[in-house]
C-alpha cells in the first residue's frame, strides 16, 4: 500500500500557518494518543521555534494508558508540557489551563518586566486532520463561541475566543499535513482510520492490525475472536467472517466484510485501548 497526501494542500495548509505563528504566543498540538509519533507533523517543530509548546494526547480514552504515560515523558523530556485528554469530554480541561499558564511563563514574567499587565496569552490549536481539533475547540471553548466566525455576515478575518482573562484562542485550527516518508507512518494512520478508506486494501490493513496487535498485546484477539494464539492473520478474518455470518451472493465468505468489521472494532475501542507505537522505537 502506498499513501501520499497532495501537495498542493500541503504548501497551502504551511502557509496558512506560518501566517497564523506569527500572531500567537502558543501552540497547542493535538496528537492521537493511540499513535503518538506518526500523528504529528515533525516540521511544527520548525514552523513553531520559539513558541511555547503544549502537546494533547487526544484520543487517550482509546489508547493504552501505560504506554500514553511513556510517551507523556518522552515529550517532556523534549521540552514540551503535555497533558493527556478525551476532546469529547471535559475531563483534563482544568489541567490544560494550568500547563498553558506553565508553558507561557517566560513570556508572562517578560510581560511583566516590560510592565504589560494582564495581556492574555494567544494561542491557536494545530494538528493533522481528524485528531479531534474541532471537537477540543468546542468542548474547551463552549460551542456558542467556537462557531461565532462560521456565521454568515460575520466579517472574514481572525476570529480570537476569549477562554477566560488569561488565554485568548484562534477560532480555527491550524491543519498539518501528514508526513508519509516512512510508510509505516502511513499504515498507522490508516489503521486509526485517518485516511479515506476506500483507497485501501482493507483485507491486508485488517491483517497487519491484527498481526500488530498479537505481537504488543498477546492473548486480546484470541479471546475476542475465540481463535487460537497461533492463529495466522488470514485464518483469523476466515472464522470472524463464518461466526459474524459475513457472505457475498452465494454464501460465499465475504473477506472484505469480515476485514471491515475487525478494523472498525478496534478503531472505536470494542476490542480494548492500544497504543500502537513504543517511545522506545524512537
Ligand atoms: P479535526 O477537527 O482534527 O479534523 O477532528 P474532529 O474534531 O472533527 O474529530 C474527528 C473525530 O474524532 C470525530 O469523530 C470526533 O468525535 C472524534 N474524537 C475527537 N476527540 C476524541 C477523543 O478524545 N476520543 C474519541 N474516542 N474520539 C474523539 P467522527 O466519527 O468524525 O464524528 P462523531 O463520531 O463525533 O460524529
Amino acid at each position: 500500500m502506498q499513501f501520499q497526501w497532495y501537495p498542493g494542500h500541503m504548501t497551502k495548509a504551511k502557509r496558512q500557518m506560518q501566517e497564523d505563528i506569527k500572531l500567537i504566543d502558543l501552540i497547542i498540538e493535538l496528537v492521537d494518543a493511540r499513535i503518538p509519533f506518526s500523528s504529528r507533523n515533525p516540521d511544527i517543530d520548525e514552523l513553531g521555534k520559539n513558541k511555547a509548546r503544549l502537546i494533547l494526547m487526544n484520543k487517550a480514552d482509546l489508547a493504552d494508558p501505560k504506554k500514553t504515560e511513556a510517551w507523556s515523558g518522552y515529550f517532556k523530556e523534549k521540552g514540551c508540557f503535555t497533558v493527556c485528554v478525551d476532546a469529547r469530554s471535559k475531563k483534563g480541561m482544568k489541567l490544560i489551563q494550568n500547563e498553558i499558564m506553565a508553558a507561557c511563563k517566560e513570556k508572562i514574567e517578560r510581560d511583566r518586566k516590560r510592565g504589560i499587565k494582564n495581556r492574555p496569552v494567544r494561542a491557536m490549536v494545530v494538528g493533522i486532520p481528524n485528531v479531534g481539533k474541532s471537537t477540543f475547540i468546542n468542548t474547551y471553548a463552549g460551542r456558542a463561541c467556537a462557531k461565532t466566525g462560521n456565521k454568515p455576515g460575520v466579517t472574514k478575518g481572525k476570529q480570537w475566543i476569549r477562554l477566560n482573562k488569561n488565554v485568548e484562542l484562534l477560532d480555527t485550527p491550524g491543519i498539518l499535513w501528514p508526513k508519509f516518508e516512512d510508510q509505516k507512518v502511513g499504515l498507522h494512520l490508516a489503521l486509526i482510520g485517518s485516511i479515506k478508506d476506500d483507497i485501501l486494501n482493507t483485507e491486508e490493513l485488517a491483517e497487519t492490525l491484527l498481526n500488530l496487535l498479537m505481537s504488543s498485546y498477546p492473548g486480546v484477539i484470541a479471546e475476542r475472536y475465540g481463535v487460537k494464539e497461533e492463529e495466522t492473520a488470514a485464518g483469523i478474518l476466515e472464522m470472524v467472517a463464518k461466526a459474524r455470518g459475513c457472505l457475498k451472493k452465494g454464501d460465499e465468505l465475504d473477506y472484505g466484510k469480515a476485514a471491515s468489521l475487525v478494523i472498525d472494532e478496534f478503531r472505536s475501542g470494542t476490542i480494548g485501548r492500544f497504543t500502537i507505537e513504543d517511545p522506545k522505537d524512537r
